[in-house]
């Protein structure tokens, strides 16, 4: 399968993805171009390390956020992806990107959905006093992380956590959040997926 990678930071999920691939003679997916929002950032780094074609859509560039949806839509589609990965991808994409990639736009998220949606949901979980959260990969639905979830994993919040803001609790959970993409990722590039369950929100990995 054909994937393009969307980030806006550190992409340490992008080299989760990378690496996967490294050493498999027949791998279920090829990365075959990196976008951001922003330049400068690692995760670009990381995709211009491997050889692999990036682009950048600022917000900030274009007139209004339509022609920005637009761009970031177009740049996308011009690599013909099978599977679109915001992994780590801070902007929220509109109608135009979710007409072409809806349904095979996925995204990973650092606490367990329906808690805790947004931007900073490993902070929100610390503050509410969760005793456990964890991370969701989800297909991308036009509302913000509300999407069909397809799968998600436990992390223990721990009483140390509260002294630095969050910041070892959202290392734990990027650790179990890298492998768990890649599991997905593989699968649906592998296997692909149906929606199953009367309001067809259930999602099976796999035939
Ligand atoms: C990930 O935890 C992602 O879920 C959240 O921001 C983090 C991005 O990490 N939205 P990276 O850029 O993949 O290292």
């Amino acid at each position: 399968a054909r994937l393009v990678v969307l980030v806006s930071g550190s992409g340490t999920n992008l080299q989760a993805l990378l690496d996967a691939r490294a050493g498999q003679p027949a791998p279920d997916y090829e990365i075959v171009a990196v976008g951001a929002d922003r330049g400068g950032i690692a995760g670009l780094e990381r995709a211009e390390r491997a050889g692999i074609p990036t682009y950048v859509c600022r917000v900030r560039d274009f007139a209004t956020r339509e022609e920005w949806d637009a761009a970031l839509a177009g740049e996308t589609a011009a690599h013909a992806p099978d599977l679109v990965v915001s992994a780590g991808f801070m902007k929220i994409v509109g109608p135009r990107f979710l007409e072409l990639f809806g349904g095979r736009l996925i995204n990973t998220h650092p606490a367990l959905l329906p808690s805790f949606p947004g931007a900073h949901g490993v902070r929100d979980a610390l503050a509410y006093g969760a005793k456990v959260t964890g991370c969701t990969v989800h297909f991308v639905d036009d509302g913000v992380d509300t999407g069909p979830v397809i799968a998600q994993r436990a992390v223990e919040v721990l009483d140390a956590d509260y002294t630095d803001g969050g910041a070892a609790l959202h290392e734990r959970i990027k650790e179990v959040e890298r492998r768990l993409l890649v599991e997905v990722v593989e699968r649906l590039a592998r296997d692909g997926c149906t929606f199953e369950g009367p309001d067809m929100r259930r999602v099976r990995l796999g035939h």
